[in-house]
């Protein structure tokens, strides 16, 4: 079977971060990686913080967080004005949960795709007003027009208080169409929160032409921020309706700085985020995209030929710059989130490689990302040992 080129390295990328060298590091998916130089630059702003608390804290930190908002909003193409700064995806999806004001027999709509945490908080926002939660399922081979039919056809308009769509898939990795999706609601009056938790830095994106309701994002995966920056994109006319989870003394001045503005916290990942960018940019955006893209399909290609798996049953992910893919493990592997973990824990411990096991409808996957630091020979080694490995039990 030929499997495709891998892409040309970029060379000395690896050496801008620190990561154990002892280790391939496949998942960059599931918690980034901060190049050393952002995290010199969050440092920094500690030993800023640190030199002098009072003065961080009361001269200037606010303007300094709306300077970082600015910056990041226009990198993503969303109104800066309609964009808050939180710690991660998780936080901002809850926040607007709890801004709904759901009721009895209100319902929130979500995907068999969706990403795990945000189930859970959907059911909790549901268990605690009395509303529904119902999922839809949409086959891994769903092309996207499938997949704005399904959520045309699962939409009760008047009951379906929020649809939350991924816009890139975790367990699946799988690129939604979310602009598409977000179309069909609003012609059925159906707000909508994508949730993008990937796409900052790996997809070239203009929020605003997504035109959603809200939109979350993690600028700690692929934009190589410090952990615990996201945004939190809100359109005009919800903006004052969205609360914080926390009131804080920002509380009067209203979105986005109420939602922002969470007391006394280290808010130094979000000052140093745009070092992250400036990497990004450095390096070159759509030359990171399309390594990144190009070496996980090799990835996919290797370990699946590997596995036996044919490349026709290797799921597309949907889109060109697309940096993670599955391989369906064989039947009976990793089909329950315990089996999944020990697996995963299995793989680091005896092969020395960090990779994503999911579970997905009573079927293991293993998600493989591409990422600058990442070679081809990495994605080889692991093909050529997992296979005895699974073969172990
Ligand atoms: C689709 C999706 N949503 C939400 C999250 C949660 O991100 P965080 O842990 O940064 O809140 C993730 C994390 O991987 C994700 O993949």
């Amino acid at each position: 079977m030929t499997v495709p080129q891998p892409p040309e390295p970029i060379p000395g990328a690896r050496l801008l971060f620190s990561l154990d060298p002892s280790v391939s590091h496949l998942n960059h998916g599931s918690f980034g990686a901060v190049p050393i130089g952002v995290q010199r630059a969050q440092q920094r702003l500690r030993d800023e913080m640190e030199a002098n608390p009072l003065r961080f804290f009361t001269q200037g930190l606010v303007d300094r967080i709306a300077h970082t908002r600015r910056h990041l909003a226009g990198f993503l193409g969303a109104d800066p004005d309609g964009t808050a700064l939180v710690g991660n995806a998780t936080t901002g999806v809850a926040v607007v949960l709890q801004s709904l004001g759901l009721r009895p027999g209100d319902e929130v709509l979500t995907t068999d795709h969706g990403y795990g945490a945000v189930g859970f908080s959907v059911q909790r926002e549901c268990r605690r007003t009395g509303a529904t939660h119902r999922t839809l399922h949409v086959p891994l081979t769903a092309d996207d027009e499938e997949v704005v039919e399904i959520v045309r056809s699962g939409l009760r308009p008047g009951r379906t208080k929020l649809l939350v769509v991924d816009q890139l898939t975790s367990a699946t990795a799988r690129l939604f169409p979310a602009a598409a999706v977000v179309g069909v609601a609003r012609e059925r009056g159906v707000p909508v929160l994508v949730d993008a938790a990937h796409a900052p830095g790996m997809l070239p994106i203009s929020v605003a032409s997504i035109g959603a309701d809200f939109w979350v994002g993690n600028l700690h995966k692929w934009a190589y921020a410090p952990r615990g920056t996201a945004v939190l994109v809100v359109a005009e006319p919800w903006r004052e309706r969205i609360e914080p989870l926390v009131v804080s003394w920002e509380q009067e001045a209203g979105f986005p700085a109420r939602v922002e503005w969470q007391a006394t916290l280290d808010y130094t990942a979000w000052l140093a985020a745009p070092a992250g960018l400036f990497t990004l940019r450095s390096l070159g955006l759509d030359r990171v995209r399309a390594h990144n893209a190009a070496l996980a399909a090799y990835g996919q290609r290797v370990v699946g030929d590997a596995l036996g798996v044919a490349p026709a049953d290797l799921p597309e992910p949907g889109g060109p710059t697309v940096s993670m893919r599955l391989i369906p493990l064989p039947p009976g592997v990793a089909t329950t989130m315990d089996a999944a973990k020990a697996l995963r824990t299995r793989i680091a411990e005896r092969l020395a490689a960090e990779v994503a096991v999911m579970t997905w409808l009573d079927r293991g996957w293993l998600r493989l990302c591409g990422q600058v630091y990442n070679t081809p020979d990495e994605y080889d080694r692991l093909a050529v040992r997992l296979p005895a490995l699974l073969a172990q039990g």
